[in-house]
């Protein structure tokens, strides 16, 4: 039995370098032996993106991309699809889930320098990553046709007419009418369900091979590859991915799958936070709904947009700093000044310019979530300052805070004290 899998293996390794794939990325890749709990969730970010894609063929098997049916065939796939519901309610968490997975491995890079010289290709693969998940989750949303929906696509859309000159052609390009409807459906769900997921994975697997090409950061920051041992070769703080961090990371994915399963048997709505309550009624384009939110993940963002003034009328200045507030990530590894990668060695102006942004992330996306009405409550019930709200003022103040993170990092990274490096990685 042994030498006819030998045989096998030999047989498949002449014609496809199966073997010698498993010994480069898996059982001689040598990992840096410290890595910790931030580190479960490149490979939770993997998990996510398989679930979708499994979840997703079979939504597509009974989901109509039809502006009259779309919305029924959801709640067919809810009521009478054998097993329709879980499958369903697993796509819908695993949105949210993906991006609280992605936000905890982007934050693991602020805080152990992973974005830095020589991984800046691993980081920019990882921000355009994160762009096709922002495009993939708002065409998601499109599909069931619910009020939020169409109107959080309509609202969306629009900002595009903002563009100087050609932004009502843009607009009415993207819609393929003058308003959203089956023609907005029907590429939405094109681009939802085969070009986003073809680019997301073309990503991913760039990423990866980036990673494999530099090898891995640690929580210390320090080049594994510089300390070798001198008959092996083999980096002396590295152990092989396969066995010991596939281990590690079944163990990150059974937790993981807990509280997953947990969220999609007993709190699929997540209170109104994963989905909507105004999703579940039909589209209608005479009826607004009095309040119009996206999905938590884009709330921090979608604050920026309102706190900007507009100009002349114009949300463009909003338009503009929203998408600046996402593309702004792409520049942090030439940002870094930093003699230091790690949180560990750096001095207390990181510290406090990354707790700083933290609490902005968090309070722009709390803002985000609350109707704009609330804020014109805010204006009535509380003083105004400088002709804006208070609610409005605060997500400025905050707004300030996210963005001088990013841009007085040349400055506060350079000069900040920092603690000696270790030799080698810490136990
Ligand atoms: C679908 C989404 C993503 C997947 C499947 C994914 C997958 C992975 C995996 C498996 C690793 C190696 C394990 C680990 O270090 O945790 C990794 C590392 C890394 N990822 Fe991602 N990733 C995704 C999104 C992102 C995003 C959005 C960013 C940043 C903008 C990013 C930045 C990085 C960096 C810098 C590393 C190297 C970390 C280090 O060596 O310390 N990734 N990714």
């Amino acid at each position: 039995m042994k030498n006819c899998m030998k045989c096998m293996l030999d047989w498949v390794d002449a014609r496809f370098p199966l073997t010698s794939n498993w010994k480069t990325h898996l059982s001689e890749y040598y990992a840096p032996k410290n890595f910790n709990f931030w580190y479960y969730f490149g490979s939770l970010a993997l998990l996510v993106l398989v679930i979708q894609i499994v979840t997703g063929i079979f939504l597509t098997m009974h989901y109509k991309p039809e502006a009259t049916m779309a919305f029924s065939s959801v709640e067919y796939i809810m009521r009478d699809v054998t097993g329709g519901w879980i499958i369903r309610y697993m796509h819908s968490t695993g949105a949210s889930m993906f991006f609280v997975v992605v936000y905890m491995h982007m934050f693991r890079g602020l805080l152990y320098g992973s974005h830095r010289n020589p991984r800046e290709l691993i980081w920019l693969f990882g921000v355009g990553i994160f762009l096709c998940l922002m495009g993939e989750a708002f065409f998601g949303y499109l599909l069931p046709w619910g009020q939020m929906s169409y109107w959080g696509a309509q609202v969306i859309i629009n900002l595009f007419t903002s563009i100087p000159f050609v932004g009502p052609d843009i607009s009415e390009w993207l819609r393929g009418d003058y308003v959203v409807s089956d023609a907005t459906l029907n590429r939405f769900f094109a681009f939802h369900v085969i070009a986003l997921p073809l680019v997301l994975l073309g990503l991913v697997v760039a990423h990866i091979i980036a990673l494999h090409e530099v090898g891995s950061n640690n929580p210390d920051g320090i080049e594994i590859k510089a300390k070798k041992d001198p008959k092996t070769h083999i980096p002396l703080d590295g152990i092989p991915f396969h066995p010991y961090y596939t281990v590690k990371d079944i163990m990150g994915v059974v937790v993981f799958l807990i509280v997953f399963a947990s969220v999609v048997f007993f709190a699929p709505e997540m209170g109104g936070y994963f989905l909507e309550a105004n999703n579940f009624i039909p589209a209608n384009p005479l009826v607004t709904p009095p309040h119009i939110a996206p999905v938590w993940y884009f709330t921090p963002y979608y604050s920026i947009l309102r706190a900007v003034p507009p100009i002349l009328n114009s949300q463009f200045p909003g338009v503009v700093a929203m998408g600046a507030s996402v593309v702004i990530f792409a520049f942090l590894p030439w940002l870094d000044r930093s003699p230091v990668k790690s949180i560990r060695y750096r001095g207390p102006l990181y510290k406090r310019w990354l707790a700083a942004f933290v609490v902005s992330f968090l309070v722009l996306g709390y803002l985000g979530t609350e109707p704009s009405n609330v804020w014109g409550q805010f204006a009535a019930s509380m003083p105004i300052i400088g002709g804006a709200d208070r609610a409005t003022v605060v997500a400025r103040f905050f707004m300030a805070i996210y963005f001088a993170f990013f841009l007085l990092m040349p400055w506060y990274s350079k000069r900040d004290t920092t603690k000696p490096v270790p030799e080698r990685v810490t136990a």
